[in-house]
């Protein structure tokens, strides 16, 4: 009876798992004309300053078409336009508020259908993708730990810089990174990407206790 029930089991498995491998290797190729049309007709009644977040642009287009794995020259260019986005805070302080800066950071409201019209201003959602805090249990892990991330460096301020930028425009520092690129995409206002440099790199913040 065992060996019966063995038998069916590994048959089973046996099954699915060449099912999986025939379905991996039979990926259908699709017309990205076709994506970009489905997508404007799903996307008609959106709000009108959705239109060029549906469509995509060149930094984006790119790293579609690529699968986030550009070519060297891309990879350089989308870079060097990141570089050219950064627009940084008119009293030359990067470091705001880090109370404030962990509300933003855990807050994962705006730009989804049910935030319009936005009510209040939008997060950053930071702890989706992020461990940040030791307090905080419940973090995502697509992003790596920034768990001590200014204490590990020292608290400098060319790190400072470096963090204030990643989280304004993250392809500056990695061309075709998965975390959105707050300041350029408007999603983040100057002040709130402030306040999250402060989080990150203030001794007094959760961040670096
Ligand atoms: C959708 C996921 C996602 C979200 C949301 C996200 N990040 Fe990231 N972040 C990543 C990924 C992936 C990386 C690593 C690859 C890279 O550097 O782009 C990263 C890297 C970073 C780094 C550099 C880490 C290092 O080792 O130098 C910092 C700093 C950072 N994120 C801060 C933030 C802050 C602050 C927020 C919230 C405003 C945020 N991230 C939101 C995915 C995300």
């Amino acid at each position: 009876m065992i060996s019966k029930t063995k038998t069916i089991l590994a048959a089973v498995l046996g099954v699915s798992v060449a099912a999986t491998l025939a379905l991996a290797q039979s990926k259908p190729a699709i017309d990205p004309a076709r994506i970009d049309a489905m997508l404007k007709t799903a996307f008609k009644a959106a709000p009108a300053d959705w239109a060029g977040r549906i469509e995509g642009d060149e930094t984006m287009k790119i790293c579609s078409a690529t699968n986030n794995a550009p070519k060297a020259d891309d990879a350089k260019k989308i870079e060097a336009s990141a570089k050219a986005s950064m627009k940084y805070p008119d009293d030359g302080k990067l470091l705001g508020d880090w109370q404030k800066g962990e509300r933003i950071a855990q807050s994962g409201y705006g730009m989804r259908f049910t935030d319009y019209p936005a009510a209040n201003p939008n997060g950053g959602n930071c702890y989706a993708c992020h461990q940040m805090t030791k307090q905080e249990v419940s973090y995502g892990t697509i992003g790596p730990s920034l768990l001590e991330y200014g204490k590990i460096r020292k608290f400098t301020e060319a790190d400072t810089k470096a963090a204030y930028e990643k989280i304004y425009n993250s392809h500056a520092v990695f061309p075709c990174s998965l975390m959105p690129r707050f300041g350029l995409n408007g999603i983040l206002s100057i002040d709130q990407v402030k306040d999250l440099t402060a989080l990150l790199m203030s001794p007094d913040s959760p961040v670096n206790k």
